[in-house]
C-alpha cells in the first residue's frame, strides 16, 4: 500500500516516560514524573465529586454541542457563546485547524523549539512547517514572523502558530512587539494568527498580554486553552478555541460529534467554579520555579526563566545520559533534543518534596557525569 513521503518520515511525537513503565523498567518502587507539564495538585476536588456524581449516566452519548460547558466558558471567560470551539485536548484543535485551512502543499509558520505538535499535525496533512529562529534569549521573534510571511509570499502560509508561552522555552511575548505584530498581521483574509495559550494562568512576564483580551478586535485571531495544565484535568482531555464565527462554523462540521467526553465536559464545568484550586495551581507553581531558579544557580547549572509550570536547564553534559541516570533515581524529566537543545533537559514542577527529590538526584548525578568540556 503506498503511504505518502510524509507520512513515511513523520516521527511521531514522543510523550514523557510512564511512571508505570519507568517502575517496571528499573525495578522501582518510588518513581516521580516531572515531564509532561502536568498539574501536580491531581485534579480538583469540586472535578473529582461532579465526576463520581456522572458515573452512572456513561452509558449515553456525551451532549454533541457541549451545551453547559460552553454556556460556563461564555460567563466565566466573557467571549460570546457562539465563539466558543471544544476539542479532545488542545492538541485536536490544532489537527483540525491545520485540516481545514491548509490544502497539502501550504504551508503553516511558527517558531524554531515551537510546541512540537504543529510539526507532528502539519506533516500528517501534507503540510510544510516553516520556522523563524529564536532570538538568543529564546524568545519568539514576532517582528521576523511578521518579517517572514510578507516576504515569501509563495509559500503559501495559511496559518501562524504563536505559542505564548512556549514549550519548551517557557519565554512568551508581548509588549510593543506584540503589538506591532497585530499591526502588520491582523485582521488579514489569507493568513490565521492562532495564539496557543495553554500555559497563560502561570505567566508572570509584566509584557505578556493574553489573547483572549484582544481576539474579539481581529478577524483572524484564533486562541487555544486547554484544561490539560491550570485546571489539573490532562487525563480527560479538553481544548478550547476562542474564534470567529465563520472558523467555528468550519470546525463544527469538522470535529466529531462527541469528540468531548461526558466526564470531560462536567468535569470543566466544575473546575471552571473551584478558583481557589486555580490559585493554588498558580502559587504552588511559582513557589517551585522560584525554588529551581535558586537551585540551579547553586549547582550552576543555567536555565532559562519561565512562564510556563516547567523550566528548561543546561545539565552540561548529553542530556539523553542524564535523563537515563535520572530514571535510575525515580526521577522522569524530558529530554528535549528533538527541539535542538541536546544538552538541557525540561523539568515540570512538582509538588515541593518532589521538587526536592529531583534536585537531589540532579545534584548525585552532576558528580557521576563528567561535565562535556
Ligand atoms: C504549548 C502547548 N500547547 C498545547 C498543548 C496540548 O495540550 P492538550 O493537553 O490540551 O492537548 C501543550 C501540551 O503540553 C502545550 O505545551
Amino acid at each position: 500500500m503506498k503511504v505518502s513521503a510524509e507520512i513515511l518520515n513523520l516521527v511521531p511525537y514522543k510523550t514523557g516516560k510512564p511512571i508505570a513503565e519507568t517502575k517496571r523498567e528499573y525495578g522501582l518502587t518510588e518513581v516521580y514524573k516531572l515531564a509532561s507539564n502536568e498539574n501536580p495538585l491531581g485534579p480538583s476536588p469540586q472535578v473529582i465529586t461532579a465526576i463520581k456524581n456522572a458515573l452512572d449516566q456513561q452509558h449515553l452519548y456525551p451532549d454533541p454541542s457541549c451545551h453547559d460547558l460552553i454556556q460556563k466558558i461564555s460567563e466565566k471567560w466573557n467571549v460570546p457563546t457562539t465563539q466558543v470551539g471544544v476539542g479532545n485536548g488542545s492538541n485536536e484543535i490544532i489537527d483540525l485547524l491545520i485540516r481545514i485551512f491548509c490544502e497539502p502543499g501550504d504551508a503553516v509558520l511558527t517558531s524554531q523549539a515551537a510546541f512540537v505538535a504543529y510539526q507532528v499535525c502539519a506533516q500528517a496533512a501534507r503540510v510544510k512547517v516553516r520556522t523563524v529562529d529564536l532570538r538568543p534569549d529564546l524568545t519568539m521573534d514576532l517582528k521576523g514572523f511578521a518579517d517572514h510571511f510578507f516576504r515569501n509570499p509563495s509559500a503559501k502560509i495559511r496559518l501562524i502558530f504563536i505559542p505564548n508561552p512556549n514549550n519548551p522555552t517557557g519565554t512568551s511575548v508581548g509588549g510593543s512587539e506584540l503589538d506591532d505584530f497585530l499591526v502588520r498581521l491582523g485582521n488579514r483574509d489569507d493568513v490565521l494568527l492562532v495564539f496557543d495559550e495553554a500555559y497563560t494562568e502561570y505567566v508572570r512576564n509584566p509584557e505578556f498580554k493574553a489573547a483572549a483580551q484582544f481576539y474579539q478586535k481581529y478577524t483572524n485571531v484564533l486562541v487555544l486553552k486547554t484544561f490539560s495544565k491550570v485546571y489539573g484535568m490532562a487525563g480527560l482531555r479538553l481544548g478550547v478555541l476562542l474564534a470567529p464565527e465563520y472558523v467555528l462554523e468550519f470546525y463544527n462540521r469538522v470535529r466529531n460529534p462527541f469528540n468531548v467526553n461526558d466526564l470531560a465536559q462536567i468535569a470543566a464545568v466544575a473546575a471552571l467554579d473551584d478558583d481557589a484550586y486555580r490559585a493554588e495551581s498558580q502559587k504552588i507553581t511559582w513557589e517551585g520555579l522560584d525554588y529551581f531558579y535558586s537551585e540551579l544557580t547553586r549547582l550552576n547549572l543555567p536555565f532559562y526563566k519561565s512562564d510556563g509550570n516547567f523550566i528548561l536547564f543546561d545539565t552540561k553534559r548529553n542530556a539523553q545520559t542524564c535523563f537515563v541516570n535520572l530514571l535510575k533515581k525515580g526521577i522522569i524529566l524530558r529530554p528535549v533534543a528533538n527541539y535542538g537543545f541536546p544538552n538541557y533537559l525540561r523539568m515540570t514542577v512538582g509538588k515541593a518534596f518532589e521538587n526536592k527529590k529531583a534536585i537531589e538526584a540532579i545534584e548525585k548525578m552532576l558528580a557521576e557525569i563528567p561535565e562535556i568540556s
